[in-house]
């Protein structure tokens, strides 16, 4: 889900700035024009297959689980917790649908999330299969004016990446859109003679890596069809000893620590310390993986590479005024494509003043962190819902809460039904849901409560809500992770 675009932005742009300059000002001031903009990010996908949504949900639902885990600081679920709720799910499918959607790819599934974890492995394994079924002539479905957008599907179905504009504000990158909203990228020029690489923009990290041209899966194979750094391809490439490694709530990677130049919307770092991968989980690797690499634009003092963010490192060498960053984040429906990130300041194009509101920063760890004042239904506040934090994080594609939570927020939404996992909604839903931040009401556009139709044929039946429960061991103060175009922010 997503708020609106505009209070979105705004949210990111004022979580920004509190985060980092720590000031909290209503109104963008002079000395907030050099502003940075922070990126959004979602999603990493793996292998196609042949999975039934609820299956592709579950899948997102595991892979939340993990980053809920890594971001608050929890013990990991275990693989064994992981595949429990997948076969939880499974089971819960009718006799005839799990035999239709059963092409080998539940099995390999299973078979994949039993396997054990290994050193550098994904704690997620296997949930990021991530497919839907493809037999399914989506194209030339008829489909009611209402509900889950055809567009949208079909964008899904075939993991299409969708370009960017060309950014209208100076120090700013077009922000492409990883398939159905899943993530966002960004491209950076690495190495002499600079070549492009597509960086996933990952809000709830702080490292930046590339895949490194001997980079080897986990498998032994290859890292996939994608751009590679290193002495072959670039004369100022400088590999030191140092290894590096840092797992995601999906997928994992490890390589050295590097040092080259980096262009990042036309400013050049000359010597930026970063990650180039020796080894990628299977996250990483299939060819159809859109990005080369991650930015993680969470402050530094997460980073595993122990090192700047290059937003950090951009701001010491005096090239950007501020040392944040702005997005605008452009959902796929509206077709729009004008989502961007700009480095060091707000885009004055992308909010209206009257909106911005600033928090103050409530992570101790380096996030983008802000308290959540309560969630209002059609303008009703819900009851007990008034003092939360919500980690706003381009990387998940869910938005996570306590169980009780989100029971709550569904009881606001007409139709709801849970299942005893998860909860679904009517795709065609139109509930004016709405985060109360700062004094402000940041509306999540009810397209974006839906995350994918049960049955990709009924596109105004049901859907899989985008807002799912943590089944996580131990108690969770009150913790939201809120997907990043959900809130449209950084996280
Ligand atoms: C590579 O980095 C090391 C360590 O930072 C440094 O001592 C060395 O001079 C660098 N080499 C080149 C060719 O720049
Ligand atoms: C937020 O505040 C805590 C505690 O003062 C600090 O450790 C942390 O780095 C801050 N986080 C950000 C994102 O500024
Ligand atoms: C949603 O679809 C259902 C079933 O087709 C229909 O009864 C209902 O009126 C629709 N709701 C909206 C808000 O369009």
């Amino acid at each position: 889900m997503r708020m609106n675009a505009r209070l979105g932005q705004m949210l990111a742009l004022a979580v920004v700035v509190v985060a980092l300059v720590g000031v909290a000002h209503a109104i963008p001031t002079a000395r907030l024009s050099g502003v940075i903009s922070v990126p959004l990010t979602s999603v990493r996908r793996a292998d196609d297959s042949d999975l039934h949504p609820e299956l592709v949900h579950q899948q997102h639902i595991n892979r939340g689980l993990t980053r809920y885990a890594v971001l608050s600081g929890r013990a990991e679920p275990s693989t064994l917790e992981l595949l429990s709720n997948m076969n939880d799910r499974l089971q819960a499918l009718p006799h005839s649908i799990r035999k239709r959607f059963n092409h080998g790819g539940i099995e390999e599934l299973i078979r994949h999330l039993s396997q054990p974890l290994h050193g550098e492995g994904s704690s997620v394994a296997g949930s990021e299969k991530h497919s839907f079924h493809s037999d399914t002539n989506l194209a030339h479905t008829d489909t009611e004016p209402k509900g889950f957008s055809p567009f949208v599907l079909d964008i899904a179905v075939k993991k299409a990446v969708t370009i960017a504009k060309r950014p209208t504000h100076k120090h700013s990158l077009g922000l492409d859109i990883q398939a159905n909203d899943l993530g966002y990228m960004a491209t950076f020029q690495i190495g002499t003679p600079p070549r492009d690489f597509r960086l996933l923009v990952d809000s709830g990290s702080g490292d930046l890596w590339v895949g490194g041209e001997n980079c080897k899966g986990k498998d032994g194979g290859s890292c996939g069809k994608h751009n590679f750094l290193g002495p072959k391809s670039s004369s100022t490439y400088n590999q030191s000893e140092w290894m590096w490694a840092i797992r995601y709530g999906s997928g994992a990677v490890v390589g050295h620590l590097v040092t080259d130049h980096v262009t990042i919307a036309g400013l050049t770092l000359e010597s930026f310390t970063f990650g180039v991968a020796a080894k990628e989980t299977t996250q990483f690797t299939p060819d159809r993986i859109p990005f080369d690499g991650i930015a993680g634009t969470a402050r530094s003092i997460i980073s595993r590479q122990r090192s700047q963010t290059f937003i950090e490192a951009l701001h010491k060498a005096g090239k950007i005024a501020e040392p944040i960053a702005s997005y605008k984040i452009s959902r796929v429906d509206d077709q729009k494509n004008d989502g961007e990130l700009t480095l060091g300041a707000m885009n004055p194009a992308k909010y209206k003043p009257e909106t911005l509101v600033s928090v103050p920063n409530v992570s101790k760890i380096g996030f983008w962190e802000v308290a959540v004042d309560g969630i209002t239904v059609e303008g009703q506040d819900l009851k007990g819902m008034d003092s939360r934090n919500a980690i706003l994080d381009t990387g998940s594609t869910l938005f996570l809460a306590p169980k009780e939570d989100v029971a709550t927020i569904h009881s606001g939404i007409p139709g709801a039904r849970y299942n005893g996992k998860a909860w679904s909604i009517p795709c065609n839903t139109t509930t004016a849901l709405a985060l109360k931040i700062g004094g402000r009401e940041f509306s999540i556009d009810a397209r974006d409560l839906s995350f994918v139709p049960m049955d990709l044929r009924n596109l105004n039946g049901y859907c899989m809500s985008s807002i799912c429960e943590v089944n996580l061991k131990g108690k969770y103060g009150g913790h939201w992770l809120v997907r990043g175009n959900c809130a449209s922010s950084p996280s």
